[in-house]
């Protein structure tokens, strides 16, 4: 279904955001034909520019991203050049400072003879907007205050306005909270749209329709069958040209409260009563409340913190965090975090959930593998020697989108002796995806109103909270020391006390130097 016709401001239109991910998702709706005739976007930022050059810049990297990639038959070329032609007579451009009222004055205006110019529903004016902030979070309250102070944030009669939100939300509780409050005092929580691109993945999406949507798997969602759940987002890339900003953020930030607790509402989460935003969201947020809050000391003997040093990715050879541009050389920031987390609610009592995310590792890849309990073992009690282990499930997030089973089967001879084997689904077997950035869904959505993957201000809040004795832990001098920060080679597995975290209970990571399935 096309979606209803609307102004999408970006603030920050000069950004890397904008180039990189925005402007090609806009462009692959518009392929699909999601964009209404009546769409278009005004770029925001500091940079003097005219719509022209602005539209120029676009359509330059467009082409040049796309013609880096994969080799297109005729059909696919002739779509996306008509989709290009489409966006680029949709783009405008505003010259203006955000912390500036006149910039905001000025957008009005802009928008208002840009709805004049429109036809059907958003003949009418003011039109339909969504403003995108695809800023530095420095700006967020600002900008929120200004669209608020001049009305341009006013949801009126049929005609609907939107405020999409990057992340970081905040930095801890306190500033997410803080922000919360500030958004709240100028607009209404129906109208904000906190993103999380993690939502935006297929696969993300798909963990909940395994569970909810296959009979056979619920029943054996709980702490009888299941012993214990790890979840991983590893990287192969360092930090590149981030230094500045990862400086003052690190590892746990940057992933844990937002990407990785998506990742752990969704498998752990109670079944909503329907499909319906709030009730998903609501029970998002309840299984986040019921993670247990460590005090800082506990944190500390439940978190490993790692660094990459210099190593070898992919036969390439990587310097260290501390020596790249714009990072102290004595810099104590985390490029890796694990923590061992406990769900204190009725399903999940007793089992543990490790989580790891770390930059520069042996491969990318994003998991989550979910160990199931050994068999009672009377039958085959002599055989325990043997070679096998519990069945296991992991939902392959990316790359190589997929579902593995493991389980055990007989060999084949005489004597009965077990083995491991695998049930492997791959989505590229099943399914041809369009192009996607990631961020097509979630635009998407969010121009049609749909607010069901984008964060409350309470599932923020509630991830904030659950990571706060770890950020405090880290950050005392003397707490601090329980938790070392270990150096680990670029291109490995991680900081060995990442190992010593799971094997404390008998448990060990699903190794990243490993195949799909083994
Ligand atoms: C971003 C983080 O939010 O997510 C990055 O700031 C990280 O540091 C990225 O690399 C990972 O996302 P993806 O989609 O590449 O897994």
């Amino acid at each position: 279904v096309t979606a209803p016709a609307c102004v999408f401001v970006i603030f920050g239109a000069s950004g890397d955001l904008t180039r990189r991910l925005l402007m090609p998702s806009l462009l692959n709706l518009a392929r699909e034909g999601l964009l209404s005739s009546d769409f278009c976007i005004i770029g925001v930022d500091h940079h003097e520019k005219t719509d022209e050059s602005f539209r120029e810049a676009i359509v330059s990297t467009i082409t040049k991203t796309s013609q880096a990639g994969a080799e297109k038959d005729e059909g696919a070329t002739t779509a996306d050049a008509t989709a290009l032609a489409f966006l680029r007579q949709r783009l405008y451009y505003h010259t203006g400072d955000f912390t500036d009222p006149a910039t905001y004055a000025g957008l009005e205006k802009k928008l208002a003879s840009l709805a004049g110019t429109m036809h059907g529903q958003a003949a009418q004016n003011p039109a339909n907007a969504v403003f995108y902030l695809a800023t530095a979070p420095r700006f967020f309250e600002t900008i929120i205050a200004q669209l608020g102070a001049s009305g341009l944030a006013r949801q009126r009669d049929r005609a609907f306005r939107r405020i999409i939100i990057e992340k970081p939300f905040g930095r801890d509780l306190a500033s997410a909270r803080a922000l919360n409050a500030a958004i709240l005092h100028e607009v209404d929580e129906a109208q904000i749209y906190r993103i999380d691109h993690f939502l935006g993945k297929e696969t993300v999406q798909n963990i909940m329709v395994l569970r909810f949507a296959n009979f056979m798997f619920e029943p054996i969602w709980n702490r009888d069958h299941i012993d214990m759940i790890e979840i991983t987002a590893a990287e192969t890339v360092g930090v590149e040209g981030r230094g500045r900003f990862y400086e003052t953020t690190g590892a746990l930030r940057d992933m844990v409260p937002n990407h990785m607790f998506q990742l752990l509402s969704m498998i752990a989460m109670e079944p909503p009563n329907s499909f319906d935003a709030d009730a998903i969201r609501t029970e998002k947020a309840k299984v986040i409340e019921a993670v247990r809050r460590y005090s800082p000391q506990e944190a500390m003997a439940n978190a490993v913190r790692g660094q990459y040093g210099e190593g070898e990715i992919l036969g390439q050879k990587i310097t260290a965090y501390r020596a790249s541009e714009t990072v102290d050389p004595a810099s104590m920031t985390e490029t890796y975090a694990a923590l061992k987390l406990w769900i204190d609610n009725w399903r999940w009592q007793g089992v543990p959930f490790f989580i790891r995310t770390g930059k520069a590792l042996a491969h990318r890849r994003t998991e989550i593998v979910v160990h199931f309990k050994k068999a009672p073992g009377v039958l085959f009690r002599e055989l325990d020697a043997c070679d096998y282990s519990p069945g296991r499930m992991i939902l392959h997030i990316q790359p190589d989108e997929g579902v593995s089973l493991r389980f055990v089967a007989k060999r084949p001879g005489r004597k009965v002796t077990l083995a491991n084997v695998e049930m492997d689904f791959s989505y590229a077997d099943y399914f041809k995806a369009n192009p996607s950035t990631g961020y097509e869904t979630l635009l998407y959505d969010c121009l049609i109103g749909d607010p069901t993957l984008f964060q409350r201000a309470d599932n923020v809040e509630a991830g904030w909270a659950v990571v706060q004795p770890f950020l405090d832990g880290w950050a005392d001098r003397e707490l601090g020391t329980l938790s070392p920060l270990e150096i680990y080679p670029a291109g490995g597995e991680g900081p060995a006390k990442a190992d010593a975290l799971l094997a404390a209970s008998g448990h060990a990571w699903r190794a990243l130097e490993s195949s799909h399935q083994s």
